[in-house]
């Protein structure tokens, strides 16, 4: 049975009690989140200038449009006033700052009509988070920017909440893809030749759950959620911003939604940061979660816009 809950105004435990157990929530925009989107909109808006950057990809070639988008993406997540709007969102949701840790947020466009579907407007395959390391405990909050149709929202296929899929994450290790996957991400304009860790088997993607809200709504969600991008067909871009959270119960029990399927190696834990002050979990809880060797470069993601200057380089070479 899978329920989504809408404005629901259960207190935090419940809520994750709920999540980890499959339901999804679903809230309306407020000011706390309408906040965090008109942050994003005129960060969006001076990198288009005249543009509409929901159709602006229809009046550039693709180089052009990665040029722009690329380093949006890491300048969203150094922005000084970005951290401080999540925290504000997640004092909102009544999350206890102290025992919440949240990643940086991103920034994630996806365009229409296969006009760029690979490095930085990567459309994700079906997958779990729980595939790419992150903890069973991870919940994911997904806000779109503007509005949104049915064809450019994200799929659930909670079918498989219980259900095992035949995957490749028991090749995937966090540490590894820090330190080559995701730096090269603007260089995959026409294909993406990361290794991603992709279900193995046929997914039967009906029935699905798509969640249209307001811009500014939060769509909130277990990790362990099988989930895809909808490939878009709305005829315009779309932008949206997820974080995601872990709290430090589950954390340092090592619980939260069962798993069924992620065989990954290493940990995203060390990229979460405390919801009051920004500190970094304690080492010895996340290193529970090691297991086979540390790889010391990868351990911590680390967005660099220099990198990402450098890589503008190569883009519109
Ligand atoms: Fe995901």
């Amino acid at each position: 049975m899978h329920t989504v809950y809408v404005d629901s105004a259960v207190n935090d435990q419940v809520r994750r009690e709920r999540l980890y157990n499959g339901q999804i929530f679903v809230f309306t925009p407020r000011p706390s989140t309408i906040a965090l989107i008109q942050h994003a909109r005129k960060m969006i808006a001076a990198a288009f200038g005249n543009l509409d950057p929901r159709d602006a990809q229809f009046h550039m070639s693709v180089e052009e449009y990665v040029s722009i988008v690329a380093p949006l993406k890491p300048q969203f997540i150094h922005h000084p006033e970005t951290k401080g709007l999540i925290q504000d969102i997640l004092r909102d949701f009544s999350c206890d700052l102290e025992k919440t840790y949240l990643d940086v947020p991103r920034l994630r466009m996806v365009t229409s009509d296969g006009y760029l579907t690979s490095g930085v407007g990567y459309a994700h395959h079906p997958h779990r988070d729980t595939w790419y390391s992150a903890p069973m405990c991870q919940l994911n909050w997904w806000l779109p920017i503007y509005e949104i149709e049915t064809e450019c929202s994200m799929a659930f296929h909670p079918r498989y909440w219980n259900q095992a899929v035949k995957n490749e994450s028991s090749s995937f290790n966090y540490y590894e893809w820090n330190k080559s996957g995701r730096k090269s991400a603007a260089q995959h304009i026409k294909s993406d030749t990361r290794k991603q860790p992709h279900a193995v088997e046929e997914i039967e993607l009906d029935p699905q759950i798509r969640v249209v809200c307001p811009a500014g709504g939060i769509v909130l969600f277990s990790g362990a959620q099988l989930h895809s991008t909808v490939p878009n067909t709305s005829g315009f871009s779309r932008y949206s911003i997820d974080f995601r959270t872990v709290h430090l119960d589950e954390v340092t029990s090592m619980s939260g939604a069962p798993n069924v399927d992620s065989e990954p190696t290493g940990t995203s834990l060390r990229d979460f940061m405390r919801g009051s002050d920004l500190c970094r979990l304690p080492e010895e809880i996340v290193r529970q979660y090691d297991q086979g060797s540390l790889v010391e470069e990868g351990l911590i993601f680390k967005p660099d816009l220099g990198d990402v200057e450098k890589r503008q380089v190569s883009v519109v070479s």
